[in-house]
C-alpha cells in the first residue's frame, strides 16, 4: 500500500460515513497558544473541540503534517519521525464511542486486512487523582466486537490536556502484532514482550476540559478526535520493518547512501528524519536561529550535519528534492519553496560544518592538554566548546563517548548539569530580562503567556508588525514576502524577502509611513469571509498554504476596500493603530540569502 493509497482509503471510508475532508494546518500553529509546533491534528480544531460551530460540520476527516521534538534524541528507531502525517477523523458532539470504535476496527481490519488475533486494544484504567473511573464503555464495545487483548492502561491512555489546561479525555488505542503469525497469549501491549506490538491508532473520547486549577470538568459537547500514524500504519500493512522502507522515505533514503539496507542505518535514519522535518518547517516559514522554533530547526540541521559526517554525506540539495518530490503533490508551497529551501539548508550546513570542524580541532586540543579529565573537567571541556564555538553539548558529548573518555552518560549528564548551573547563577540577572521572566511570545496571532501588562505590548507590537509589513511593501516593493514573524514584549522581528541591503532613506520612508498611519488612529477590524473571497480581496497571505474553507481577514482602515493593510490572520490586535504610540525600526540586516530582518520596537 502506497501513501496515496492509504489516504484515499482513509478519507473515502470517513466521508462515505458523512465526514467532510478538512484542509490541513501549519506546523506553526495560529490556534492552538500553547506550543511551539502543531503536534497532532487537534490543535487547529481547538476552538470547535470546545464548542464553536465549524463551517464543516460535525464530522471531520483530515490528514495533518505534525512535528513533535520531545525525543528528538531517540529518532532512529523504527516508528518514530520528528515530522509525520496524521490521519484524523473528528465528531464535534456527533457520533460517540461506538460508532468511532466500530468504524476503526472496520478499517483496521477489512480495510488494511488485519485479522482480529493480530489486533489488542488498550483502554484507560482510570485515575483517582483525575477522579475519572475505568472506561467501562469502551470495554464492553470492544468484548462487544470480539477483541480479546484488551489492556486497561493508565497515564498512556489518557490524552491531553496539550498545556496545562484545555480539552483532553480517556483514550482507546489499537495495536497491531509485529511478529509473523500470531501472538503468543502472554504477549500484550504494555507487558514485557511490548516490543512485538506497534500502537497505529489513538482514539481519543474528549470529553473533559482541564481548567487552569486542575480539575476535569465534562465538555460542552463530546468529541472524537483520532489520530492515526501515517507510516505506522504503511510499515505494518506492508509488512516491513521500520517507517524508513515506506513510499515517501524511498527516495530520501536513496538520496542519502546507497548502500544496501541504508534504511536500516541509524545515521541514514537521523539525517532523513531531520532533513525531512526541516523541509516541512521551512516551508512553513521557519528560520533557523537560537531561540524556539527557529532553534529547533537549527537543531535539527545541525544533528543531520553531525550523522552525515559518519556516512559520508553532502548532497544536501538532492535531499530536499527527493523530500519535495515526495510530497509536493499534497504540499504545493513544498514545492514553491524548494530553491529556498535548498538554499537555507545548504547555508546553515556549510556555517555549522565549519565551526563543528574547528570545535572539534579545539576539543582535542583540550584533551591532549589534559588527557584523561576527570567527569568534572570532562564537563567543563563541553560547555566551555559549546560557549565558545557553539557546538551542541550533545555532540561534545558524544565525541567524548568516541574518544573513550566517558563512559557513563548519565553521570556525564550530571556533572554537565552542575556546570551549567553554575553558568546560569553568573549569568542569571541577564536571562531573567532577556526572556521577561516568562517566555511570552506572540507570533502572527499566537499568545502563548504574560502578565497583562505584556499581553498590551505584544497586541501594539502585532498590529505594528501588519503596518510594517505594508510599508516596506510600500517603499520596496511588492515582492515583499513574510518569511518569519517574532513578537516578545520588547520588540517585534519581521523577516521578508528582499535581494539587499536597504538605505537608510528607506528605513525612514518605512518609518514614515508606519506613524503616518499611526497618527490616523485608523481602526483595525476583521471579517471572516470565504477562503477565495478573501484571496481576492489582496489580503496577504502564505502563497501555496492550506488554509480552512473561511478565513479572517485584519485590516487597517475604515473598509476592507480602502484598507491600508489586510491580511490573513487570527488576531488578536489593538482596536486603532493610535494606540500603538511611535513605531522605530532598530535593526536591519540579512536573516538568509534573499531574506532581509528588521526589528522595531513601540514607544509609550
Ligand atoms: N490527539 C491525539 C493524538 O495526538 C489523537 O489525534 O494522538
Amino acid at each position: 500500500m502506497t501513501r496515496r493509497e492509504l489516504i484515499d482509503q482513509f478519507f473515502s471510508f470517513y466521508t462515505d460515513r458523512g465526514h467532510a475532508v478538512i484542509a490541513q494546518a501549519s506546523l506553526v500553529p495560529v490556534a492552538d497558544t500553547s506550543v511551539l509546533f502543531t503536534t497532532a491534528g487537534m490543535h487547529p480544531l481547538i476552538p470547535y473541540l470546545l464548542g464553536d460551530t465549524h463551517p464543516d460540520g460535525t464530522r471531520l476527516v483530515n490528514v495533518q503534517r505534525s512535528l513533535r521534538t520531545t525525543d528528538i534524541e531517540g529518532i532512529g528507531d523504527a516508528t518514530h519521525g520528528t515530522l509525520f502525517e496524521m490521519l484524523g477523523h473528528w465528531s464535534l458532539g456527533d457520533y460517540w464511542k461506538r460508532e468511532a470504535i466500530e468504524w476503526s476496527y472496520r478499517f483496521v481490519t477489512e480495510v488494511l486486512g488485519f485479522s482480529k488475533e493480530r489486533i489488542a486494544v488498550t483502554i484507560f484504567e482510570g485515575d483517582e487523582a483525575k477522579g475519572i473511573g475505568l472506561d467501562a464503555e469502551a470495554k464492553t464495545i470492544w468484548e462487544s466486537i470480539g477483541v480479546t487483548r484488551i489492556v486497561p492502561l493508565g497515564a498512556d491512555n489518557f490524552w491531553g490536556p496539550v498545556h496545562a489546561a484545555g480539552p483532553c479525555g480517556p483514550t482507546t488505542e489499537i495495536f497491531v502484532y509485529l511478529g509473523d503469525g500470531e501472538p503468543s497469549s502472554d504477549s500484550l501491549p504494555g507487558g514485557p514482550k511490548d516490543r512485538e506490538w506497534v500502537e497505529i491508532w489513538n482514539n481519543v473520547f474528549m470529553e473533559y476540559d482541564k481548567t487552569a486549577d486542575g480539575t476535569f470538568v465534562p465538555l460542552k459537547q463530546k468529541n472524537i478526535d483520532t489520530g492515526v500514524g501515517l507510516e505506522r500504519v504503511l510499515m505494518t500493512v506492508n509488512g516491513q520493518s521500520s517507517i524508513y522502507e515506506t513510499d515517501p522515505y524511498q527516495p530520501l533514503v536513496a538520496a542519502i547512501s546507497s548502500a544496501e539496507l541504508a534504511h536500516a542505518d541509524r545515521d541514514v535514519r537521523i539525517i532523513a528524519d531531520h532533513i525531512k522535518a526541516a523541509v516541512f518547517l521551512i516551508a512553513d516559514g521557519v528560520l533557523p536561529s537560537n531561540k524556539d522554533r527557529g532553534y529547533v530547526l537549527r537543531r535539527l540541521i545541525r544533528r543531520a550535519v553531525r550523522a552525515s559526517r559518519a556516512v559520508g554525506f553532502n548532497a544536501w540539495p538532492l535531499a530536499v528534492e527527493a523530500v519535495v518530490g515526495a510530497y509536493g503533490e499534497d504540499y504545493a508551497h513544498l514545492l514553491e519553496a524548494q530553491a529556498e529551501i535548498e538554499r537555507i539548508i545548504t547555508q546553515e550546513v556549510e556555517q555549522f560544518s565549519s565551526s563543528l570542524e574547528r570545535a572539534i580541532r579545539e576539543l582535542h586540543k583540550q584533551l591532549t592538554r589534559l588527557p584523561n579529565p576527570d567527569l568534572e573537567r570532562a564537563a567543563e571541556i563541553v560547555f566551555l566548546a559549546f560557549q565558545s564555538h557553539s557546538l551542541p553539548l550533545e555532540m561534545g558529548y558524544e565525541v567524548l563517548r568516541d574518544e573513550g573518555i566517558v563512559h557513563n552518560q548519565p553521570a556525564f549528564e550530571a556533572a554537565l548539569d552542575r556546570r551549567l548551573a553554575k553558568h546560569r547563577e553568573i549569568s542569571g540577572a541577564g536571562q531573567e530580562k532577556k526572556f521577561g521572566g516568562h517566555g511570552l511570545i506572540l507570533d502572527t496571532g499566537e499568545l502563548k503567556a504574560g502578565s497583562e501588562e505584556e499581553v498590551a505590548k505584544v497586541l501594539r507590537l502585532h498590529t505594528a508588525t501588519h503596518l510594517v509589513q505594508a510599508g516596506l511593501r510600500h517603499v520596496l516593493g511588492e515582492h515583499v514576502q513574510q518569511k518569519g514573524s517574532d513578537i516578545t514584549p520588547e520588540r517585534l522581528r519581521f523577516d521578508f524577502t528582499h535581494p539587499e541591503k536597504l538605505t537608510p532613506e528607506q528605513i525612514a520612508a518605512v518609518e514614515a509611513w508606519v506613524n503616518d498611519v499611526v497618527a490616523r488612529d485608523l481602526p483595525m477590524q476583521f471579517v471572516e469571509l470565504p477562503l477565495e473571497e478573501a484571496q481576492r480581496s489582496g489580503a496577504l497571505h502564505f502563497f501555496g498554504h492550506k488554509y480552512p474553507s473561511r478565513v479572517k481577514v485584519y485590516f487597517v482602515g475604515e473598509s476592507l476596500e480602502t484598507a491600508v493593510s489586510k491580511e490573513f490572520c487570527g488576531g488578536p490586535h489593538v482596536e486603532r493603530t493610535g494606540i500603538i504610540g511611535t513605531v522605530k525600526i532598530t535593526k536591519e540586516q540579512s536573516a538568509a540569502a534573499g531574506v532581509r530582518r528588521i526589528k522595531a520596537i513601540v514607544g509609550e
